[in-house]
């Protein structure tokens, strides 16, 4: 267990420009396709983080050749089904759940039964969303429950499949996709929004897919089969852990920030949505299209006042990993705020719907919570100065960062546990919290 952190003053007003690390999902995904391609891919900029580590190793240990230098990486891979390893494999997926459940996707043809582990969190999160429609593809597994560890062995029968992903899980869309690219013949998804890095990758590349976007759902065709070129990727930054810096500055006095260079697909951007519709004024700068994906500077500002809001439920899938940090901004917000079908959030990391009421209590703020629902009563003139200790939270990085951003914004005495918990998708945030002149100290 590592050294919990101290947090006991409010973060003086700043004003900066940052760059902050590598989009997470973009990273997997890059170095998941690399493999599958034919020829020498490179990355820049890639996030060098424990869930990308993860996805490093495990391919490493399926024989695909991989050359890492700092943030810089080179991925041999030689086509579509050209894994090579020996019976009695072991893939240790960490944290990840998108590593965890996507590489399934590409063990359809496995000639061997392969184990799949992850630590204590992602032993506890379902598996059988993934399971399930990959059976359908031909794939067994032998599992206890729908939880890992699981063991997966393809055949060389594939077929194609049509899924229906009805949560708004880009994991488990993505695992589909991935298990198509390596079968014959079409493969068709009817999938709830959610984002759609996977669909233009494979446009990018080339990889024979169709796509029908409707009002709620999106109609995917990916035809499989086909080998595509290796390809080079200089990776953005992540709106996701760019959002807790966006929601530091919004709940300080007198500060201004840029974030340098972010990936805004409109599908990861329902955190800016929400927090200017409760009245921050974000503005983007510098657009620009990078292979099919949009890239822009962010800039914020800190706001007088906030509104609460009564939030959409078509936006949650594009804000999915952001719903902590927008509780805190509806504590501070005039009015109750009301966050609904939202039961994924308790299938992440932690039960983060459940978590992240608790937190606000201990903070003073009053929740109603439902399985699914939220209603936070904000207080606009909130400070603390009480003792606070957050732990047990099966080391959440989430959060673990949402909680040093509360008390930086709000005051009080805050004891943090398992600062470690930040290897695992934003490495660097303890020093940028420093660079922006919060007072971060380690327990002595
Ligand atoms: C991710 C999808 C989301 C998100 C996760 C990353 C991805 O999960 O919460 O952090 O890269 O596809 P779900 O697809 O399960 O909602």
């Amino acid at each position: 267990m590592s050294k919990p952190v101290l947090i006991n003053k409010k973060i003086k007003n700043f004003k900066k420009k940052i760059s902050i690390s590598g989009d997470k999902s973009l990273s997997i995904r890059w170095a998941l396709l690399a493999s599958q391609a034919t020829g020498k891919s490179k990355a820049y900029n890639l996030l060098i983080s424990e869930d990308v580590l993860s996805a490093i190793s495990c391919l490493k240990k399926l024989g695909t050749k991989i050359n890492l230098k700092k943030n810089y990486c080179e991925i041999t891979g030689y086509g579509l089904n050209s894994f090579n390893y020996k019976k009695n494999l072991t893939l240790n997926a960490g944290n990840s759940g998108t590593l965890g459940r996507l590489i399934l996707g590409l063990l359809i043809h496995s000639p061997h039964k392969v184990k799949l582990t992850g630590d204590k969190s992602l032993s506890k999160r379902d598996f059988s969303r993934v399971i399930n429609p990959l059976k359908d593809f031909g794939a067994s597994f032998y599992q206890k429950k729908t939880n890992l560890p699981l063991y997966i062995q393809g055949t060389k029968y594939v077929r194609p499949i049509r899924y229906f992903e009805n949560r708004g899980s880009a994991q488990c869309k993505s695992t589909v996709m991935l298990a198509a690219l390596n079968t014959p013949g079409k493969t068709f998804i009817k999938a709830k929004k959610s984002r759609d890095h996977t669909e233009i990758l494979f446009k990018h590349l080339k990889i024979p897919i169709k796509i029908k976007k409707k009002k709620n759902f999106d109609l995917i065709e990916v035809k499989g089969k086909q080998n595509f070129h290796a390809f080079n990727y200089k990776i953005p930054a992540d709106i996701s852990s760019s959002a807790f810096f966006i929601v530091l500055t919004l709940l300080s006095k007198k500060s201004e920030l840029t974030i340098k260079n972010v990936n805004l697909n409109p599908s990861r951007i329902g955190i800016i949505t929400i927090l200017n519709k409760m009245g921050a004024k974000i503005k983007l700068k510098n657009k620009k299209i990078y292979k099919g994906e949009k890239i822009s500077d962010i800039f914020v500002k800190s706001v007088k006042s906030l509104k609460s809001i009564n939030c959409p439920s078509n936006i949650n899938s594009s804000a999915i990993d952001e719903f902590l940090l927008i509780f805190l901004v509806a504590a501070k917000a005039k009015g109750v705020s009301y966050f609904k079908e939202l039961s994924e959030l308790n299938q992440k990391e932690s039960p983060r719907l459940k978590l992240g009421s608790k937190i606000l209590n201990m903070m003073g703020i009053k929740t109603i919570l439902t399985n699914h629902s939220i209603k936070i009563f904000g207080q606009p003139d909130i400070t603390l100065n009480k003792n606070i200790e957050i732990k047990n939270f099966l080391k959440d990085h989430r959060i673990f960062m949402m909680s040093s951003i509360a008390a930086l914004s709000f005051g009080g005495k805050w004891k943090i546990h398992d600062q470690d918990s930040i290897q695992t998708s934003f490495p660097s945030f303890i020093k940028i919290i420093k660079m922006l002149g919060g007072k971060i100290k380690n327990e002595i």
